[in-house]
């Protein structure tokens, strides 16, 4: 996963500028880099783990022959950040070299087959199956365009490939299946790539490959083709106006924006997380006599739907519990009966990695949810599930905690099912309403962000906001004052909208917002008293609610919806996202940089 590059030149040395493109994807986050190009009938491959400059330190990454090559950027997703895990992947006669971003769901399967034919892998990643499959399908006489169009048909998942070939070194060959590519076209080179920034400074003509289409790449030159039926694609390269630094934010303002974007993308890789991880990890907890649920921040909040999710489904109680406090509060009744499952989205997490370690020298049971493969949580732990939302370049977590959020609802699923909790109907019901939440995603952004901003705006100077929520919604009410306390420095206070009566209520006044989240789930009627009881008060109320809320919006000052229909243990994905762009847009409406919260950082890894 992460980044591709791809440089076909008429004449000179394509290795400088696949190292000079890799270092410009550097922003996004990886953990190995790698390089291949194809000269005189040879194959040509640099790859390691580590930093761009480490690793042109060790290798010389400009020292390359050949006029063809191709560039990868890895954040690990399947197999550790090793040498042997990076991109370019080849096959068996280092004829054909890969890279690509994404995700091969198949690819156990896939993998299976080819070993039984004969092939030899040297990776752990899901990749690898491409290279293998082409020089099987070249092997039955295909040639190369045909072999990697046959290649393609036996791919599940999500895709931008590059694929070079010695045999015939005049083209790189590009596929894109829901995941981004886009040529840059230059007078007598072409540059495909998973990102605009890569290639802006080499041209500024591009022209994308879209959604289930081919291209065939050489010098200046493309053709793009659809998967489908083979038809030719008419299509002319536009001119980018972006400046550096927007570009490598893709024309987004901040990279909190971005990612919030990124989330219809990010949630919908998460959704097809493989099988036997989600399976796994659910033996783990199907077995065990107690749960923790281990996290700091944003990740602790993602805990605190968890116990919801997994109490109301699967009838499993388990204890989310701040790592920080973790070891105060039980760490004594630990042992080798429980089961720790630490969420974080670094894995570097002081207080998450003592709660663990603490953990573990009880003998309790360590499963790890975390962003960043071959990091320390990954390493301590007994099973690990790596979400599919890549690299977070925000302070503001975002699209990690929809994606931990997406995790941790299928494991609920899971264990619900093995558990025999929820009849056949409920659960193809919830699985249905599963696979439509990239599009809701999409939705709330497409038709709230406009109305949203005009919500921030009337509230920029407000001294002080209370978030509230029910049931599930208490997670996310405190996922929102997290967002806004941290990328605006305003005081804000979540209670559980049933707490009003015991404290709370004495703040509720004129001039001071209560943002409510209110899902149409059990909690819905006692809701809506509440926020009658706090409009009396006179507090401006800012409702998030489903579409169609009559009763709400007649009550609240200002409210967004979220799309109707979701299951309650799903809510707190959607109603998450009008909360982050609420937060974000407050930010810029009062001038700050919700990118660089100040004394924030983005792994808290001091005490
Ligand atoms: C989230 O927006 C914050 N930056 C912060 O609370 C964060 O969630 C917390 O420090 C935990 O980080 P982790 O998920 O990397 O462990």
């Amino acid at each position: 996963m992460v980044g591709i590059f791809g440089c076909v030149l008429k004449d000179g040395n394509a290795a400088p500028v696949i190292y000079s493109a890799l270092k410009r994807l550097e922003y996004r986050g990886y953990d190995s880099a790698g390089e291949a190009t194809t000269h005189k009938n040879k194959l040509f491959v640099k790859k390691d783990k580590g930093r761009i400059d480490e690793i042109h330190t060790r290798h010389d990454l400009n020292d390359l022959p050949g006029r063809i090559g191709i560039g990868h950027v890895r954040w690990a997703t399947h197999g550790a950040p090793l040498r042997e895990n990076a991109h370019p992947h080849i096959d068996c006669n280092k004829q054909i070299a890969v890279v690509h971003n994404g995700i091969i769901e198949n690819f156990t399967e896939l993998k299976k087959e080819l070993e039984d034919l004969g092939h030899i892998f040297k990776s752990k990643t899901d990749t690898e199956v491409i290279p293998h499959l082409i020089e099987e399908n070249i092997k039955k006489g295909l040639p190369f365009i045909e072999a990697t169009r046959e290649t393609i048909n036996r791919l599940e998942g999500s895709y931008a490939i590059a694929v070079v070939y010695v045999k015939e070194p005049d083209k790189i060959v590009c596929v894109q299946k829901e995941s981004s590519l886009t040529i840059g076209v230059a007078e007598n080179a072409a540059y495909p790539a998973s990102d605009i920034p890569t290639f802006l400074p080499l041209t500024k003509r591009a022209v994308a490959v879209e959604n289930q289409e081919f291209a065939i790449v050489s010098d200046g030159k493309y053709e793009i083709r659809k998967i489908t039926d083979w038809s030719l694609v008419p299509r002319e390269p536009k001119l980018i106006k972006w400046v550096p630094e927007k570009a490598e934010k893709l024309g987004y303002r901040h990279f909190m924006l971005k990612e919030i974007h990124d989330q219809p993308s990010s949630i919908h890789n998460t959704l097809r997380l493989q099988d036997q991880y989600l399976e796994l990890m659910t033996a783990f907890l199907a077995r065990t006599k107690e749960v923790f649920l281990v996290a700091c921040g944003t990740s602790y909040h993602a805990c605190l739907a968890a116990s919801y999710m997994l109490s109301r489904l699967a009838f499993l109680s388990t204890h989310p519990v701040a790592a920080s406090e973790f070891i105060e509060q039980q760490g004594r009744s630990i042992s080798i009966d429980s089961t720790i499952l630490a969420v974080s989205q670094s894995g570097e997490t002081t207080d998450t990695l003592a709660a663990v370690e603490h953990a573990r020298l009880h003998a309790a049971t360590i499963l790890g949810l975390t962003n960043a493969i071959g990091s320390t949580l990954t390493r301590v732990s007994r099973v690990y599930i790596c979400p599919q939302s890549g690299p977070e370049v925000g302070v503001a977590a975002t699209k990690t905690f929809t994606s931990q959020l997406c995790v941790l609802a299928q494991l609920a699923l899971r264990l619900a099912k093995q558990r025999g909790k929820v009849s056949h109907t409920e659960m193809e019901w919830l699985e249905e309403k599963m696979d439509q939440i990239p599009d809701a995603v999409e939705t709330i952004i497409q038709t709230q962000e406009e109305k949203i901003e005009q919500i921030a705006r009337k509230y920029r100077d407000t001294e002080f906001f209370l978030f509230s929520g029910r049931g599930i919604s208490l997670a996310t009410a405190l996922e929102g004052t997290l967002k806004l306390l941290e990328t605006n420095y305003i005081p804000s206070m979540t209670f559980p909208a049933g707490e009003k009566e015991h404290g709370p209520i004495r703040l509720v006044e004129q001039g001071f917002p209560v943002v409510f989240i209110c899902p149409r789930d059990e909690t819905h009627k006692k809701i809506v008293n509440d926020i009658r009881e706090m409009k009396d008060r006179g507090a401006p109320i800012i409702a998030i609610i489903e579409e169609g809320d009559e009763e709400i919006k007649a009550l609240a000052d200002d409210y967004i919806e979220i799309v109707k229909g979701m299951p309650e243990i799903l809510s707190p994905i959607l109603c998450v996202i009008p909360l982050q762009l609420f937060a974000y847009y407050m930010a810029v409406e009062r001038e700050l940089d919700p990118d660089r919260p100040r004394h924030l950082t983005k792994a808290v890894t001091v005490k």
